[in-house]
């Protein structure tokens, strides 16, 4: 198979899709692997370690695509990228297809085959390629959070952990799922008092069980999170229904009740947002003010740390990527229950309800495409 690697063209995305070692494995077994010109260096690896790997390096972002039949990217195709893809092509990678419907549609206008790394589900419903992604993003969080409620960037001038005879920060994460376990392991580390907020009882226990106390646990209704937002020095956005549209926590009103130069990360923006006035922004420009609440909403928060993050992601993703190599996208989709969850489109046609669902489009099961 020919495999495509591109340089990410998203602002400050510095992660690559594989490591060199992995190209040595796919070349290894006969397959043809290129990749573009300086793409792994933000994340610390030369062309001459990817090229004595067995890589061939192009100088231009369209020769990747041009006889790729398997295209791994790290971020979802940009606008600049819908003309490269061809019919037919596989393209694995984050693709948050229900945040976009412009990225929907012309995804399905170019009839490709998406599997994207955050709806790869295991039987048990784990997400093990979203997972790495969350655990860095979830310990970014409260160090991103801790920053911005400084004075200089507008925030309220508190420390998270507070000193002798001065109480914490109080942090506030909704969402006790992966990123809000890293979140709260992060933010109670550096001394905050910690409230996590869950729909499901579940994760609440086992937080619970976890953290051994020292953190407050609540079912994440209306009423609590209005409550809780009230006394919120820095909200952690941390929710997520796989594959749809982030449910809308914080409406603007609720917004206006919290405490001005509180900060609010809003980690769950990659799929849309917890609050209604949350909207996406770079490593270049990360944070905006609403209603007096400093939001940090950058859709690629592990690309801050690329080193870190090719490693973990690339670690998760090699499996599914040498299995789609040696079999082709259609038998392993067939023979792996957990990577068939990842398709989201077959060349035109929508194979995940939650982002049919999204835009009202129609749903067909991947069984019935297969
Ligand atoms: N911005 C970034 O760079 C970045 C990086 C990684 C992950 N993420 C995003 O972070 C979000 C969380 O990811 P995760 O891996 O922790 O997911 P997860 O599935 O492990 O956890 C999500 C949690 O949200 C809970 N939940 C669902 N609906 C809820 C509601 N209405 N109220 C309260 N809780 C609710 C679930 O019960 C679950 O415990 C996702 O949107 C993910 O895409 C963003």
């Amino acid at each position: 198979m020919i495999i495509g690697v591109p340089k990410e063209i998203k602002p400050e995305e510095n992660r690559i899709a594989i490591v060199p070692g992995g190209v040595e494995t796919l070349v290894h077994k006969g397959h043809k692997v290129i990749i573009e010109q300086s793409a792994g260096l933000g994340s610390g690896f030369s062309d001459e370690e990817y090229t004595r790997s067995g890589a061939l390096i192009v100088h231009k972002h369209e020769d990747v695509f041009a006889e790729a039949d398997l295209i791994l990217k790290v971020k979802e195709p940009l606008i600049e990228e819908y003309d490269l893809l061809k019919s037919g092509q596989v393209v694995f990678t984050y693709l948050h297809l229900a945040a976009s419907e412009e990225l929907t549609q012309n995804l399905l206008e170019r009839k490709i085959i998406g599997i994207a790394y955050e709806t790869v589900q295991t039987e048990d419903g784990f997400l093990p390629l979203l997972a790495p992604m969350s655990e860095i993003a979830g310990r970014m969080a409260p160090q991103e959070g801790a920053k911005y409620l400084e004075k200089s960037f507008g925030g309220r001038g508190i420390l998270l952990g507070g000193v002798a005879g001065v109480p914490p920060a109080n942090v506030v994460i909704l969402g006790g799922g992966n990123v809000g376990y890293n979140a709260t392991r992060i933010a109670l580390g550096m001394g905050a008092s910690v409230t996590v907020l869950d729909i499901n009882p579940r994760k609440l226990i086992r937080i619970d069980e976890i953290f051994q106390g020292r953190i407050t646990t609540m079912i994440a209704d209306n009423y609590n999170i209005r409550m809780v937002a009230s006394y919120a020095d820095l909200l952690i956005g941390a929710v997520l229904v796989p594959g749809a549209k982030t449910p809308i926590l914080i409406s603007r009103e609720m917004l206006k009740t919290m405490r001005t130069g509180a900060v609010l990360v809003d980690v769950s923006i990659d799929q849309g947002g917890c609050a209604e006035t949350s909207r996406p922004t770079t490593h270049s420009h990360p944070i905006y003010e609403e209603e007096g609440i400093i939001h940090y909403t950058v859709t690629n928060m592990p690309a801050a740390v690329p080193r870190t993050s090719t490693r973990a992601l690339t670690l998760n993703t090699f499996p599914y990527i040498l299995e789609i190599s040696d079999k082709g996208w259609e038998k392993a989709v067939r023979e792996n229950s957990s990577l068939a969850k990842g398709v989201n489109l077959i060349e035109g046609t929508i194979t995940y309800r939650a982002v049919a669902e999204a835009f009202h489009l129609s749903y067909t099961p991947l069984e019935k495409v297969l």
